[in-house]
Order: C-alpha cells, then sequence, then structure tokens
C-alpha cells in the first residue's frame, strides 16, 4: 500500500533512500501473536540501509549522499541511559504510553508507530547520533546486518560471559543464532553447540563452527548438552529463539509425536514440550552449568509466563537480556567487517534476495521456513 513520503519533521531528522533491508524474526512476532497491535498503514521493518537523501539542520555531521545503517532502535545518544550505552533504553525515546523502552521503526504502537524501512525511503529520527557511515568498498550485505542481529548476536555472546576455554550452547539457529555461532567464534569462545531443528539451518550453523545437535533426534536436549560437558552442563547458554510466534516446527513435531502417545501422556507432551512457547528458555535453565550464564536475545512477550524459579536460584544463574544496544557494539563490529575478507561470514547468510513489492510472498516463506529460507533480504 502507498503510504506519504517521508518528509524532514524534527530539526534532528534525516531522510534515507532504502538500498536493502532485511525480515527479521521479530517481524514474525508481529505477524502473528502481536498481529492485534498491528494497524492498517503501518510500515514494518527495522533492519535497513541506505544513502542519505535529505538532512535537518541539527543532523551534525551527517551529509547528504553518506552510506548508511540505520540501528532499529532509536536512541538520543545524550540522555541518562544513552550516555550509560543501555541506547534501547533512552529516555528520550522511550515509549511511556506502553511502558516500553526506546522507540523502534517499524515496530507498531507497541514501539511508538514508527514507519519502519520497509519501504522506499524513511524519516530517521535522532539522525544526528543514530546511523552508521559505512564504506563504499563492500556490498550492502556486508553492512546490513549492523542495523540489529549482527550487534544483537554480538551482546548476546558478550552477555553469556564465555572465554577461551568455556563452551557456549546457542539455542535457536535462525539469523539471530548463527550470527551469535559466528561471534563466539571470532571473540575466540572454546566451543560453540548450536540447537535447532531445521536441517539447512544445522547445516549453516556447521559451516559457521558449530557442533550442532538436532532437537528432533534428542528425547532431552539438556541431557544431552550436559552429557557433551562433562556433565556439567554449558558455561553459557544464549536463547536465540525467543516467543516462537511464527510457527515453531517444533510445535508440529511434538503434537505429530504426541499423537502416537497415550491421551494423557499426549496431552502434558504437548503443553510442555509444544505449546509452551518458554520451551527454549526452559532447556537454557536446565542445560547451563551451575553457576553459569543465561543470555536471551530471543524476545519474550508474556507478562505471566511461569519460569522455574527454583532451579534458576538453586544453581545460582546469571540472567542477562533484553534489546540490543545497537551504537554499544557497532564501533568494533564497524572495523570487522570492514576488513577485506568477510570474517562473519555476513555475505553467506541470506538464502533469499526479492523486490519489495514481494515482500508479502517472503514473509510466508520465512515463517514456514520454506525453500530453505534463512534470511531474506528486500530490494525497493
Ligand atoms: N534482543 C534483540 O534486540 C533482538 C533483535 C533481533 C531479534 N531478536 C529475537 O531473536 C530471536 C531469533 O531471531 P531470528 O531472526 O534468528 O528468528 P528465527 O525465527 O528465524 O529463528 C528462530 C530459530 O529457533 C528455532 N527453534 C524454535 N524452537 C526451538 C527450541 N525449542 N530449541 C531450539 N531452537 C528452536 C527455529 O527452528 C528457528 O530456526 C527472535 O525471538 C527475535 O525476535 C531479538
Ligand atoms: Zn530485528
Ligand atoms: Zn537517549
Amino acid at each position: 500500500m502507498d503510504v506519504p513520503e517521508p518528509r524532514i519533521e524534527e530539526p534532528t531528522d534525516a531522510v534515507v533512500r532504502v538500498t536493502s533491508t532485511a525480515i527479521c524474526g521479530s517481524d514474525l512476532h508481529l505477524y502473528s501473536v502481536l498481529a492485534p497491535y498491528l494497524s492498517k498503514g503501518d510500515v514494518l521493518g527495522h533492519e535497513f540501509m541506505g544513502v542519505v537523501e535529505e538532512v535537518g539542520p541539527e543532523t551534525g555531521s551527517l551529509a547528504v549522499g553518506d552510506r548508511v545503517v540505520v540501528p532499529f532502535n532509536i536512541s538520543c545518544g545524550r540522555c541518562w541511559m544513552c550516555e550509560r550505552g543501555l541506547f534501547a533504553q533512552c529516555e528520550t525515546t522511550q515509549v511511556t504510553e506502553q511502558g516500553s523502552g526506546a522507540r523502534l521503526f517499524g515496530y507498531t504502537a507497541l514501539y511508538g508507530s514508527v514507519p519502519g524501512g520497509q519501504a522506499e525511503y524513511v524519516r530517521v529520527p535522532h539522525a544526528d547520533f543514530g546511523p552508521v557511515v559505512v564504506g563504499r568498498e563492500h556490498s550492502d550485505e556486508r553492512y546490513l546486518y549492523l542495523s540489529d542481529i549482527l550487534p544483537t548476536a554480538w551482546q548476546g555472546v558478550a552477555y553469556a560471559d564465555v572465554g577461551e576455554q568455556d563452551t557456549l550452547a546457542v539455542l535457536g539457529l535462525g539469523p539471530v543464532g548463527l550470527l551469535a555461532v559466528a561471534s563466539a567464534r571470532h571473540r575466540g569462545v572454546g566451543r560453540v553447540i548450536g540447537v535447532d531443528l531445521v536441517p539447512e539451518r544445522l547445516q549453516a550453523a556447521r559451516a559457521y563452527g558449530a557442533e550442532v545437535l538436532d532437537l528432533s533426534q534428542e528425547d532431552d536436549v539438556a541431557d544431552r548438552l550436559r552429557e557433551m560437558t562433562d556433565g556439567r552442563g554449558p558455561d553459557g547458554v544464549l536463547d536465540a529463539v525467543g516467543m516462537e510466534a511464527h510457527g515453531n516446527p517444533l510445535a508440529s513435531v511434538a503434537i505429530k509425536a504426541a499423537s502416537r502417545l497415550p491421551g494423557p501422556v499426549a496431552r502434558s507432551a504437548i503443553e510442555t514440550a509444544g505449546i509452551d512457547r518458554l520451551a527454549a528458555l526452559h532447556t537454557a535453565f536446565r542445560a547451563v552449568r551451575r553457576g553459569g550464564t543465561v543470555s536471551i536475545s530471543g524476545v519474550y512477550g508474556g507478562m505471566a509466563d511461569p519460569m522455574p524459579m527454583m532451579e534458576m536460584f538453586d544453581k545460582g544463574l546469571r540472567l542477562r537480556m533484553g534489546q540490543c544496544h545497537v551504537k554499544q557494539w557497532t564501533p568494533e563490529l564497524h572495523e570487522v567487517l570492514s576488513q577485506s575478507a568477510d570474517v562473519l561470514g555476513v555475505e553467506s547468510l541470506a538464502t533469499h534476495r526479492v523486490p519489495l513489492s514481494e515482500a508479502a510472498d517472503a514473509y510466508a516463506m520465512f515463517q514456514a521456513k520454506q525453500d530453505g529460507c534463512i534470511k531474506v533480504v528486500l530490494q525497493p
């Protein structure tokens, strides 16, 4: 649908002409569980890059013609939170009506109704701080993921607090999980074990340097992870699954398996393995070693989720989570990406490149994980 062309509204605004934009696992939550927040005319998309077309009078050094990647969270760069690097909690852009953190591009009323990047042009607020100016030497796909999934993966690994002697388990090998594997390898983490059930995602994780566990072949992933780590459990576990709002294939596998069991057993199997949206998180708590760290990149939305508090407390777990503070990580990541070799393998992540006009079909394909789809890049 056509929406009005964005224009400068505030002195710190810029308008960016989008050259590449991607679909994210977070967009899939809007596609199903969070759909009630969607309104007609909302422009989705929070992973985009392009060229600065127009700048307001107070956008600092940003210039027309700059090639930029735009972080998915909108932060001012100078408030109390921003000064502490907590850019996802920016107090200037917090969505107080919803009790949410910093505004996000393309994330409906829940995050400030800011028109997103799956569009030809985008108005970028706080452009004096947000956009990351990148070089011209590499393709869009080298830099695009700086907008979200690469810093998210990087932060997830940093929060897992694992080093050269340690084992990190990554649950969920979507784009975030895969880049977490790549980031962990790059950061020198001793051993990385990836868990998913989609064959091409397991294969990709292997290529990024992980040992892998196929969820659909395991009775109990947590037990298996402990077995693989001297009975103790991984030092860190990263949940890169989230609320699985996107028709998680595990549900259908579990339901199919459960249908072969007697009635009451089947119901409890479905309740715990399939329908439980906290399946991955509970696996993380069970698998991680005592005193280890659980890092949560996956997005959770429930307010009444029951948690295994007894186990969490008894094991003395450390827990870190939250939206990525994108700008906290972009300087170091930009440096890594600017090398001539693609050391993080970001250019091999996208499996599908399609025109923006075909976005609707691309969402459906990504959600259903059809046609080996791992990451979709849209070209306006
Ligand atoms: N914290 C942030 O700032 C931030 C930023 C971007 C994305 N995210 C979130 O990260 C999560 C992953 O994003 P993505 O783009 O990689 O999504 P994705 O949906 O493509 O990947 C999720 C993967 O998890 C697998 N999975 C489902 N249930 C599982 C289970 N129980 N155990 C192991 N694997 C399981 C799925 O098969 C899938 O491959 C989403 O929840 C997304 O919203 C968070
Ligand atoms: Zn995203
Ligand atoms: Zn701020």
